[in-house]
């Protein structure tokens, strides 16, 4: 049995690249193996340091993430804010995580960049409470999206640095998790890039049947394929991208098919995406509605928790703080 954490930030609903990227095999996952599901609400602060809708967005995701399937009596799902091991173990790793090597990393480049004004060390050190977060239940496995490999790569290097400076085998080194399968990367309805909470692209877990229609017939396409068999141009592959998600696979077919051969409309692609979408969200968007209103049920999920995860966190804790040397006088 092996040892899963993911999380995810409390930034805003989720949407389809969360899903597909990281939740999407939970349900079976938690009965194979032992999972621990946070919500990363600490790393919030690095983008939204608001008060005033903090608490709002961790019962949302808590309860986005429960409707994807997490079984709170099988799993354990607590927030990252509930377990202070979790920064203890952060601060120890920040003596072993150099400044040149966070600077380097692509996920920080790309953060400053979007957020000039605010180039926080939290933000700077972000991958260093990541880390924190998935050692601290010595996980094996993390199931992310592809834009999180550069994170757990980093997770590798500090567990093996940390059992190389204390000469132990204490941490195992994490590695990424898709069922066999390859890393997602969800592109975004605006024809760049990937689906995100603020990019205004994506479509969520929340999203009526009204807004997920009118998001794909807004979607960026262009003119159109005019020679046979063409490369498919970046916006087209990227609903043929969603549509192999969550339609059926004939119905990818088809659709390539015709654009292979230039009578494809993409009215009828959107439209039949659309459907699809759907189809697929509305399940659990009712799901949601009724865990985000038991305010007792997620009062109940959030303390049992919070319990198991110090639990386990505690446990590896007194055993870093042994490795490392401190001592009880
Ligand atoms: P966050 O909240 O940005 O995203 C949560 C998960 O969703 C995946 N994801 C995507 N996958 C495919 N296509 C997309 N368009 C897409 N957008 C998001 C992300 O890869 C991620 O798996 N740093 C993490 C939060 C975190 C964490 C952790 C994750 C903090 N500590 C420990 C795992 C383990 C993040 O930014 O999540």
């Amino acid at each position: 049995m092996e040892i899963v954490v993911s999380g995810i930030r409390s930034t805003g609903n989720l949407h389809l690249g969360n899903y597909f990227g990281a939740l999407r095999n939970f349900t079976r996952m938690q009965h194979e193996n032992k999972c621990f599901f946070f919500i990363a609400d600490y790393h919030s602060l690095t983008t939204h340091p608001t008060p005033s809708n903090l608490h709002e967005n961790v019962r949302q995701v808590l309860a986005e993430y429960l409707a994807c399937g997490i079984d709170p009596d099988v799993a354990t799902i607590y927030l990252q804010s509930d377990v202070p091991e979790v920064t203890e173990l952060y601060l120890l790793l920040n003596m072993i995580a150099y400044k040149g090597e966070l600077e380097r990393t692509t996920t920080f480049k790309e953060k400053v960049r979007n957020q000039p004004d605010n180039v926080n060390a939290g933000l700077l050190t972000y991958p260093v409470l990541m880390a924190a977060d998935i050692i601290i239940h010595k996980a094996n496995r993390v199931p992310v999206g592809k834009d999180q490999e550069p994170h757990l790569e980093i997770t590798r290097k500090f567990a093996r640095r940390f059992n190389n400076m204390y000469g132990t085998g204490f941490f195992p080194e994490p590695e990424a998790y898709n069922f066999g399968e390859k890393l997602v990367k969800i592109p975004g309805l605006d024809g760049t890039g990937k689906m995100g909470k603020s990019e205004g692209n994506g479509i969520f877990l929340s999203d009526d049947d009204k807004t997920i229609r009118k998001k794909v017939m807004r979607a960026v396409t262009d003119s159109g394929p005019t020679e046979p068999d063409q490369k498919v141009a970046e916006p087209i592959k990227n609903l043929f991208t969603i549509m192999q998600f969550v339609s059926d696979p004939a119905t990818v077919k088809h659709f390539k098919e015709q654009y292979a051969a230039c009578t494809i409309r993409y009215g009828d692609l959107k439209k039949q995406l659309a459907e699809d979408l759907v189809s697929f969200v509305a399940p659990i968007r009712e799901s949601i509605a009724g865990i985000s209103a038991d305010r007792d049920y997620l009062r109940k999920v959030v303390r049992r928790g919070e319990e198991k995860a110090r639990e386990s966190a505690s446990k590896t804790i007194s055993d870093v703080r042994r490795i490392i040397g401190f001592k009880p006088f």
